[in-house]
């Protein structure tokens, strides 16, 4: 109960603050969501709590710039998805598997050289992504690659929907082997567990070789490390002449990210696609030529 009594304190200064940040500038028509908003971070910031974070007011700020930006059903759907992902981890019960939660790398074998080009593991939000490569509807003969695979949940949904080739990379040790482990105990037909492998390299090593067509990446990199990847994918493309398709994703936030801006003031890249569900955000770009 200790985190309990934490959080409401921790809850109520961040309102506060949140407040007066953001009091002159909330019309009235708003109020009603900065009401359900806040109510809402009561159920989450326990489970923050719980996951090792700390409540703060920048996660407070952020319902708030959300529910400005999208409005309250919106932003009461990224609360949604933060509750599953912490809480109910359906993913992890329905397909038997462990991909939830989140970890800092330096906790890990990751190599401590390249540590500062590298986020944390965290999971894609799975529901998101699922319903995206349904939208997407894209040619189930191409190779999906998920760049900074953690525990692999990318990777099980990309070969559940039926990608011929589908290949986890990871540079943590720890992780690949959980990955693994998840695949041989997922609950998919066994061609689909058989179309995965999971390679333990740096991703730029492994984009040496690539024959890929489709890259996903779940805010892995620093901005510098996601440009040079970005060049080496435009390279692939040049160098293959095919169209290689990037999947960025990130947690829904507003003023957008630094890398989203970048990846859509990319001339190599042009979007295709964009959306957001759960609390996901989905940038969808291509580079060479058309299919
Ligand atoms: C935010 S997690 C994304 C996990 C997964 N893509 C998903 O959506 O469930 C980012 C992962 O990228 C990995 N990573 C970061 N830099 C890497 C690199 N240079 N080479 C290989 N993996 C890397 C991290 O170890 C971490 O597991």
């Amino acid at each position: 109960m200790g985190y309990c009594i934490l959080s409401v304190r921790e809850i109520r200064r961040s309102l506060q603050e949140a407040f007066v940040d953001f009091d002159a500038s909330i019309h009235a028509s708003n109020s009603f969501s900065c009401h359900l908003i806040s109510f809402t971070s009561t159920l989450i910031i326990p489970a923050m709590d719980q996951s090792g974070d700390h409540a703060s007011g920048s996660e407070l700020r952020r319902l708030f710039q959300l529910s400005r930006r999208f409005g309250v059903f919106k932003t009461l759907s990224v609360c949604l998805g933060t509750l599953d992902d912490r809480h109910l981890r359906s993913f992890d019960r329905r397909y038997r598997v462990r991909t939830s939660g989140h970890l800092e790398l330096s906790k890990t074998s990751f190599d401590s050289s390249k540590l500062r080009h590298a986020t944390s593991y965290g999971a894609v939000n799975a529901w998101a992504f699922r319903n995206l490569l349904k939208e997407l509807n894209l040619p189930k003969r191409l190779r999906f690659a998920d760049l900074g695979c953690g525990l692999g949940r990318a990777c099980i949904l990309a070969a559940e929907y039926g990608f011929e080739k589908v290949t986890g990379v990871e540079l943590a040790h720890e992780l690949c082997v959980v990955a693994r482990e998840n695949m041989s105990r997922c609950r998919l037909t066994p061609s689909a567990v058989s179309s995965v492998s999971i390679v333990q390299a740096d991703v730029l090593d492994y984009c040496e070789h690539t024959e890929d067509d489709i890259f996903f990446i779940y805010r892995a990199f620093s901005l510098e490390f996601f440009r040079t990847v970005r060049k080496k994918l435009a390279e692939i493309a040049a160098y293959q002449n095919k169209s290689v398709t990037l999947i960025y994703t990130e947690r829904l936030s507003w003023p957008p990210s630094h890398e989203v801006r970048e990846l859509s003031d990319d001339h190599a890249f042009r979007k295709i696609y964009e959306t957001s569900m759960l609390g996901q955000a989905f940038y969808v770009h291509q580079c060479g030529t058309q299919f």
